[in-house]
């Protein structure tokens, strides 16, 4: 028997009102094993976090909490394993003001929405400014701070939903929400998203995972290689709100198409690169659309996607400030990257952008992959 369930369990049973020592550590220090530990309290529901497991070894940790990936270890080029995202040694750290979205689910609405207010049907909804003027990742408690109900466990998938009720965070319609992570033989973490609502309500779902392939040995994420296959982004104003064009990338310091280090040229970026791209690509077929190599470690990932665009975020606003960092790291400025699968930003303001509203009796449903290998 798994002993971490088994600690795990009797704290639950008899520690509903205590906070245990151990928070979030493993508690035996065995090979690791596929499982599901208890984690900490928030009020009086329970978080745990769940752990997938394949043949070559590698790890994949979630929490119920957010739907967040603590834990994402795969082997560098001399087959040590390490960690690939940023994260905390506790549920402290993930609960933290001004944690910025470490490993969680995004929604109803990822990335901004302008003016915090939207138009449907003739009607105006106002939601929340949570970012100066505008509303971000879904508004003051988006789909990253609730606890998901698990709907299925396994060694290699954890299946999530929740009803993201009408009018939560301003939002028109009873959203009913699935996401499904599963950890593949082929070292690839594929994520799921399905919703259907009751009434035309904009959705756009993604995961904000911080890859640092050095997996703690760099600092930053300057020295990555990135391929983006997108020929054009969509350029914003002050606010990183969309101008409503689409600009070449050619020519620029946004052009990824040829891999090429993320330090070269992202001093001309003002602020660092926090842009969504619009990947070459038409319909929903899964595609692979960018990569991320760490020549030092030898990791290289793939992110496919049925999406239309990606943010790729440098971590811009990382100061070494966050608290219960994981092994009590310093997240710096540029310390992980994010490579977020969306819609266009403040796409429900913006006619012009590939449709966000979803409808009664429709199926949203999108998939990513990010695939890690060796090079
Ligand atoms: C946004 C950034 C934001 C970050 C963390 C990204 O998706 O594009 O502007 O700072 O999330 O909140």
């Amino acid at each position: 028997m798994n002993i971490k369930i088994a600690v795990g369990s009797l704290l639950f049973i008899f520690g509903c009102k205590l906070m245990p020592r151990n928070e979030g550590k493993e508690i035996t220090s065995s090979k690791q094993m596929a499982g599901k530990i208890f984690y900490n309290m928030i009020e009086t529901d329970s978080v745990f976090q769940y752990t997938l497991i394949n043949k070559n070894g590698m790890l994949v940790k979630i929490l119920n909490y957010g739907g967040t990936v603590t834990d994402i270890i795969t082997p560098d080029k001399n087959g040590k394993m390490g960690d690939v995202i940023l994260g905390y040694d506790s549920l402290s750290g993930y609960m933290q003001k001004g944690n910025p979205y470490f490993g969680c689910l995004v929604g109803r609405y990822a990335n901004r929405i302008a003016n915090a207010k939207f138009t449907l049907d003739g009607k105006e909804y106002t939601l929340a400014a949570n970012n100066g003027p505008n509303s971000l990742h879904g508004g003051w408690k988006g789909f990253d701070k609730i606890i998901w109900s698990v709907k299925s466990f396994n060694d290699s998938s954890l299946a999530l939903s929740y009803l993201s009720k009408d009018g939560e965070e301003g939002y028109p319609g009873n959203l009913s929400v699935e996401v499904m992570y599963s950890l593949n033989v082929d070292n690839s973490l594929k994520i799921e998203y399905n919703a259907t609502t009751d009434k035309p309500t904009p959705v756009n779902l993604t995961n904000h995972c911080y890859f640092n392939l050095s997996a703690g040995t760099d600092s930053t994420i300057l020295d990555h290689e990135l391929m983006l296959k997108a020929d054009k982004y969509t350029p914003v104003n002050e606010t990183l709100i969309p101008t409503g064009k689409t600009a070449d990338v050619k020519g620029t310091p946004m052009d990824f198409t040829v891999a090429k280090k993320i330090g070269k040229e992202i001093a001309q970026v003002n602020g660092g690169y926090d842009h969504n791209w619009v990947l070459n690509k038409t319909g929903n077929d899964l595609e692979m659309i960018a990569s991320v190599y760490h020549a030092a470690s030898g990791r290289y990932m793939e992110v496919l996607t049925t999406q239309p665009g990606i943010q790729f975020y440098t971590g811009n606003f990382l100061d070494g400030t966050l608290k219960n960092t994981r092994g009590g790291l310093q997240y710096v400025q540029h310390a992980g990257l994010c490579l977020e699968t969306q819609h266009f930003p403040d796409s429900p303001n913006q006619p012009a952008f590939p449709n966000t509203i979803l409808k009664p009796g429709e199926s949203y449903h999108h998939v990513t992959v990010y695939k890690f290998s060796i090079k």
